[in-house]
């Protein structure tokens, strides 16, 4: 029987600094994903932790991680020709299907870009799913803290995509300045049909889902992806538990109205 808990060693193919403590890998790994789904990232002597796929192809993923900790300070120390181990993709994924012929917005912050590029990019390059437009808004805490400038450049030339910052500190930025939930009221397609994701603090999620409310989305239109301390990632363990909900296994990718009463 295989072993579930097993990881399969992949080659570091590539590194990219998007900012002092955020980094992407690119991986040599033959896999099957859908955008929103999670693998398990190891060090031996180090530890696993839970990583969104930020990027993939039949033979890569990429990985975009935060050095927050123990495991992930470790890992943003790799360099390509090194290896990691990882077990997944986990998760349920986004319900592509569902936004096809809609109106999908997508709110995300900080590093939460990370969860919906697949996602961007599976309409972007995939003419057979047509959406009724997307508009995308992405808060960052400054310009130095934007993550993929070259995909959200990319993105513009097909969907309305927004970048703010909380700040501009001493940039010569001439963006939005201000919290992602303040540029929803400027969102011109916004509707009761639009689909909704929200990705990012647990502040900024509650604050964003309250605004598109008021705009008239609905609540089983809108979804949520959570980040929970995880160990096993396959629904063994109790650690992801939220009352009734494992996050590696029901999401990380939930409706709202499923899970209302864990973000009010
Ligand atoms: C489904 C899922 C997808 C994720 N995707 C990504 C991703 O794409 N990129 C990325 O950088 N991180 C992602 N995370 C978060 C990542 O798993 C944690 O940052 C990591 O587990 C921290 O481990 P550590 O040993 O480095 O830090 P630790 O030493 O364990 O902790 C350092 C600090 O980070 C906090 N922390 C630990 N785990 C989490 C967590 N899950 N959420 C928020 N704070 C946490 C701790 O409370 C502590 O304050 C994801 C988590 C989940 C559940
Ligand atoms: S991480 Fe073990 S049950 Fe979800």
């Amino acid at each position: 029987m295989d072993n579930i808990y097993l990881s399969k060693k992949a080659e570091v193919l590539g590194v990219r600094k998007h900012t002092p403590t955020e980094w992407s890998f690119s991986l040599r790994l033959e896999t099957e994903t859908i955008p929103g789904q999670f693998v398990m990232v190891s060090l031996p002597g180090v530890g696993e932790v839970p990583i969104s796929i930020s990027g993939y192809n039949p033979n890569s993923i990429e990985l975009t991680i935060r050095d927050v900790g123990k495991v992930t300070r470790e890992v943003c120390k790799i360099s390509p020709g090194d290896h990691l181990y990882i077990r997944g993709p986990y998760g349920n994924g986004f319900p592509l299907q569902e936004f096809v012929g809609r109106h999908l917005l997508i709110i995300v912050g900080g590093s939460a870009i990370a969860a919906v590029k697949p996602l961007v990019e599976h309409y972007m390059n995939n003419s057979q799913f047509q959406l009724d437009g997307m508009d995308i808004i992405a808060g960052f805490k400054s310009p130095r803290h934007i993550l993929f400038h070259d995909e959200l450049n990319h993105w513009k030339k097909k969907y309305k995509v927004r970048i703010t910052v909380d700040s501009d500190e001493d940039y010569a930025w001439m963006g939005s300045i201000g919290f992602v939930v303040d540029y929803i009221k400027e969102v011109k397609s916004i509707s009761e049909d639009t689909r909704a994701i929200i990705i990012g603090p647990p502040l900024m999620m509650t604050n964003s889902v309250r605004e598109l409310l008021r705009h008239g989305v609905k609540k089983e239109n809108t979804y949520l992806s959570f980040e929970r301390h995880m160990k096993c990632g396959i629904g063994k363990c109790g650690h992801c538990r939220i009352r009734d909900k494992y996050v590696c296994l029901d999401g990380p990718v939930f409706n709202y109205d499923d899970v209302k009463e864990l973000i009010d």
